[in-house]
């Protein structure tokens, strides 16, 4: 995929955080920001071990990965969108309907896609994708800091018996967990399939302009007729893809 070059980035004229810089704008689109810059320069003890090329697969460029990308999340976030995903997720006949978390991070979202169709009586597997390795050994452990803040703050209440408390923790019960993976937006994993609702929710704010083109094209073709888009709420797909906005709810898009 053709990327922008980040040669003035980060612009403290440092030759190894610069090529770090191009190497995660090339590997998993990351655009150049405030955020990255700083997280690059608490990183500086790993770039000396970045190998040559930038794969998500070597060790170094998987440990920068899991230092630079953000991962803020929460269970539920931006509650009325999913709840209205609720009506709006074909299946194939015969076969458990099939959600992705696009970006899931420590998959607090893959676990409230779980909870939120198992509580519409809808059979549902769900997979998360993060690139972040930290973050998805938090996901599978699916446990979370009760907090404050209250983890549970966003959760519809019909929802909340559906987490056990435990020495601080909260445990989502899900009867079918989600699955997690690690992966690249960018390289998705061949036989990914197709899925009658994928979120990709606050991912594309971080991605370089192109990255979030590819991205959006590749989920939008992985979507059954009718199936959902969820985006964040300053994400937009662009015009050629075969979406349209779901009336009445921000940020939702139904393939054609
Ligand atoms: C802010 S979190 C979003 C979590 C969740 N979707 C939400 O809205 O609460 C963004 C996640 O996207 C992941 N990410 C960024 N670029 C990626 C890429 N190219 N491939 C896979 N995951 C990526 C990051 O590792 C991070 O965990």
């Amino acid at each position: 995929m053709p990327v922008p070059r980040t040669a003035a980035f980060p612009p403290s004229g440092d030759a190894s955080a610069s090529r770090a810089g191009e190497g995660l704008a090339a590997l998993a689109g990351l655009a150049p920001s405030a955020v990255l810059q700083r997280r690059l320069e608490r990183a500086a003890p790993l770039l000396p071990a970045l190998e040559t090329r930038p794969d998500i697969d070597c060790p170094g460029w998987a440990a920068l990965l899991d230092a630079v990308t953000v991962g803020e999340t929460r269970l539920f976030r931006a509650a009325p969108q999913l709840l209205a995903l609720r009506g709006l997720m074909p299946g194939l006949p015969g076969r458990p309907l099939r959600l992705l978390s696009a970006g899931c991070s420590s998959g607090e979202e893959a676990w409230s896609l779980a909870l939120l169709a198992e509580g519409a009586g809808i059979e549902a597997e769900v997979l998360g994708l993060d690139i972040n390795r930290s973050a998805l050994a938090a996901a599978a452990a699916g446990r979370y800091p009760a907090g404050p803040p209250d983890a549970l703050r966003e959760v519809p209440a019909p929802l909340r018996p559906r987490f056990q408390l435990a020495d601080g923790w909260v445990l989502p019960g899900a009867a079918r967990p989600p699955a997690f993976l690690r992966a690249n937006l960018l390289a998705p994993p061949p036989g990914l399939g197709r899925f009658g609702a994928i979120l990709c929710r606050n991912v594309l704010i971080y991605l370089l302009p192109t990255a979030r083109d590819t991205i959006l094209r590749d989920l939008a073709g992985r979507l059954l007729p009718g199936g959902a888009l969820l985006l964040g709420p300053t994400e937009f797909p662009g015009p050629d893809l075969p979406l349209r906005p779901e009336p009445g709810v921000h940020g939702v898009w139904r393939r054609l």
